[in-house]
């Protein structure tokens, strides 16, 4: 394991990440992945830590992986459930955190629906604050494991155009898909209203729904991504999602070495068990 070279204090984003960080929290979560192989499969980098998980909206794989995560570098555990809270009886956002702060926790992992919320909690708490989910903002390590799983070997392989770091924007599903080596579908997040943006689930489905036909012009080697939940039949034609070319569940898994990575950067010591 490389010494800690990343010098974030919190996981708010991607989008201020420098390449160098990008590049060691994926570095960091490979190495992680052989940790999850063994049969023990802890270590003991943030032995004495404290990780709460702060969750005011519904998770599942999120949630669990941080708190996988956070088991298996042996960090004590707090899952906070906010309908069970003190949030029922009119305690702030800000008063509950300061709560928590109290008592001395060292990384606070919270989603809430609020963009820039984690944003805001960097304005008082002292705890390392990592970013898990903020509604229509960012999901950062959703989006690192979702780098890990596309990251396909030598740089031979990658193409030359990803260092350009264009998109080309296509409405069109079959052009979209055409020749792509990575299809992720996104879920239709109803409950943000998402489907007030089209007609009906039964047109969404016929003009975008992944289906092995849509599919098949693909690369021959493409893989088929999704964040999950999946809304099936809706976005994912249920054929496709429990397909060979699926690594959705490989995107579950690999979720908690990019989690053990983020914890870990933000405030593991080097062990050598770790090496
Ligand atoms: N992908 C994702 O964030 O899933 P959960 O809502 O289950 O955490």
């Amino acid at each position: 394991m490389k010494e800690r070279t990343f010098r974030q204090d919190h996981l708010l984003g991607i989008e201020h990440l420098s390449v160098d960080d990008i590049e060691t929290i994926l570095e960091t979560a490979e190495a992680f992945i052989e940790v999850s192989s063994r049969d023990v499969k802890k270590v003991p980098a943030l032995k004495g830590k404290t990780v709460v998980n702060l969750f005011f909206e519904n998770s599942t794989r999120t949630r669990s992986s941080f708190e996988i995560a956070a088991k298996r570098l042996s960090a004590d555990l707090i899952n906070f459930n906010s309908s069970v809270s003190s949030l029922k009886k009119g305690e702030t956002l800000k008063d509950t955190v300061l709560t928590l702060e109290a008592m001395n926790p060292h990384i606070i992992v919270i989603r809430h629906s609020a963009s820039g919320s984690p944003h805001y909690l960097t304005t008082f708490a002292r705890s390392s604050i990592v970013n898990a989910g903020d509604g229509f903002h960012e999901h950062p390590t959703q989006a690192l494991l979702d780098a890990l799983t596309i990251q396909i070997g030598p740089p031979s392989l990658v193409p030359v155009e990803f260092e350009k770091l264009g998109a080309t924007v296509s409405y069109d599903m079959r052009g979209g898909v055409k020749n792509a080596d990575v299809v992720m579908m996104l879920r239709v997040q109803a409950e943000r209203g998402a489907s007030n943006y089209f007609p009906s689930i039964r047109e969404y489905r016929n003009r975008f729904a992944i289906s092995r036909e849509l599919f098949a012009l693909a690369s021959k080697r493409a893989i088929l991504m999704h964040p999950g939940p999946i809304n099936r039949d809706v976005e994912i034609e249920t054929s496709m999602a429990d397909s060979e070319q699926s690594v959705i569940l490989q995107q579950v898994t690999n979720g908690i070495a990019v989690r053990m990575a983020v914890l870990y950067l933000l405030k593991g010591e080097v062990h050598e068990t770790l090496n």
